[in-house]
């Protein structure tokens, strides 16, 4: 077993580190406020090649390993989670989905400018549509409809919580063809976001992760060409739960940089803050916290890694997707709050950047998959 990381590995996270403290840093308080866009920092993470890390080169990305994925989302996630939960979807759920499951036609015409995240100059990237209204971890239960029109299929329903919502110009879709069929009725679809019958609704204002733009998105008969479908009749449900395998460790990676962000600026604070005449790390009340923290941060930071070399493995990575979510996210919120604690007053104020990692580690309990969702996926798995 060799835990070292190679030269290109390590290239790759010094390489996410400088983005991370250089282009995320300032600003990010302004934008976290003012709910803003992270427009520059997505352009730049396009000429980086991080929005298609695990995309072959052939197809414009920069064909690294999921282990380089890891190592880039926790150093971004450190600094900025607005930022690498929209570097996340586009890489996991959309290029990755595209590049595995997609036909020739499809990965030259979309893959290509996604994993390149750039179209003629402009941003170009996607977006992951299952959640609906009343299917959110019931995900089979999708109320989107597509109906087959000879040689296309028209779309109708709503989808909610989508991440990069207006900023995308790809949207992965999907809908039930035939309700009869259950899950095996579901297909999955390209849509481009300029289709007439699409309609974006309000940025929604939440806890955290606020640069990120979340929206509901809804089809009024929309017009979808019968080559956008992805994959064989039926093939959806199938295709966005193995898109969400990779999707998690992705999540996963993005947790457990919030955690070592928020332990790296409590350790530094123990060390310059003074109470009762030393440092306060001195005090065992505080390093009994440090400790603490880099343990769980290290055994989150094991099972990304166990599961991201499964995948690059070609082995079955489902639970140890699952067991990474549940807990580098556990460990997200439980260090971004301790850490909130080590600073005391200091942690509850904007300046700090502790008070909004603890914001933004709530949602990655929630999203691609709740807490109790990866305990279901857990438990099926180690009973099976
Ligand atoms: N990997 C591969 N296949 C899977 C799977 C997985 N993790 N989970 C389920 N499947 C397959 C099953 O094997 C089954 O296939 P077969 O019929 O061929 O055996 C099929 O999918 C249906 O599964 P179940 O019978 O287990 O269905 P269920 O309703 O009992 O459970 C579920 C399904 C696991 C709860 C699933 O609905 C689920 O994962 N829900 C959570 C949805 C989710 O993660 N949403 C995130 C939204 S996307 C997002 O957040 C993106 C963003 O913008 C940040």
């Amino acid at each position: 077993m060799d835990f070292s990381l190679s030269e290109e590995q390590l290239m790759i996270q010094n390489a996410a580190r400088s983005f991370a403290q250089q282009q995320c840093l300032p600003g990010v308080i302004e934008r976290d406020e003012k709910q803003q866009f992270p427009k520059q920092q997505i352009e730049e993470l396009a000429d980086l090649g991080f929005l298609g890390m695990m995309t072959p080169i052939q197809y414009g990305g920069a064909g690294m390993d999921t282990i380089s994925y890891v190592l880039a989302m926790e150093e971004i996630s450190k600094v900025d989670a607005s930022v690498s939960v929209c570097m996340s979807v586009n890489n996991s759920l959309v290029c990755w989905g595209l590049d595995h499951y997609g036909t020739e036609q499809q990965k030259i015409k979309y893959l290509t400018p996604l994993a390149q995240g750039k179209k003629d100059g402009s941003i170009y990237i996607g977006a992951f549509l299952l959640s609906e209204p009343e299917a959110g971890s019931d995900a089979t239960h999708q109320h989107t409809s597509a109906v087959d029109n000879g040689d296309h299929f028209i779309l109708n329903g709503v989808k909610n919580w989508i991440t990069n919502g207006s900023s995308a110009s790809v949207y992965l879709v999907m809908a039930q063809t035939d309700a009869s069929k259950g899950p095996k009725g579901i297909n999955a679809f390209i849509v481009e976001k300029n289709t007439p019958g699409i309609t974006i609704g309000p940025k929604e204002n939440k806890m955290g992760i606020r640069g990120s733009d979340t929206h509901a998105i809804s089809f009024s008969d929309v017009v979808v060409p019968k080559e956008n479908q992805i994959g064989a009749d039926g093939f959806g449900f199938t295709f966005a739960m193995k898109t969400l395998n990779g999707g998690r460790i992705g999540i996963a990676a993005q947790a457990l940089g919030i955690a070592s962000g928020a332990y790296e600026l409590a350790l530094a604070y123990s060390k310059q803050r003074k109470s009762f005449g030393k440092p306060i790390y001195e005090h065992q009340a505080i390093q009994f916290k440090l400790a603490e923290m880099a343990t769980r941060i290290q055994t989150a930071r094991l099972l990304c890694y166990q599961s991201a070399w499964e995948k690059d493995n070609g082995l079955d990575y489902t639970l140890s997707a699952a067991m990474a979510k549940l807990h580098a996210s556990d460990t997200a919120m439980w260090v971004t709050t301790e850490a909130v604690q080590v600073h005391g007053g200091y942690g509850f104020v904007k300046e700090f950047h502790v008070e909004r990692l603890m914001r933004d580690a709530k949602i990655t309990q929630i999203y691609e998959g709740t807490s109790e969702i990866q305990k279901m996926v857990i438990g099926r798995s180690i009973t099976r």
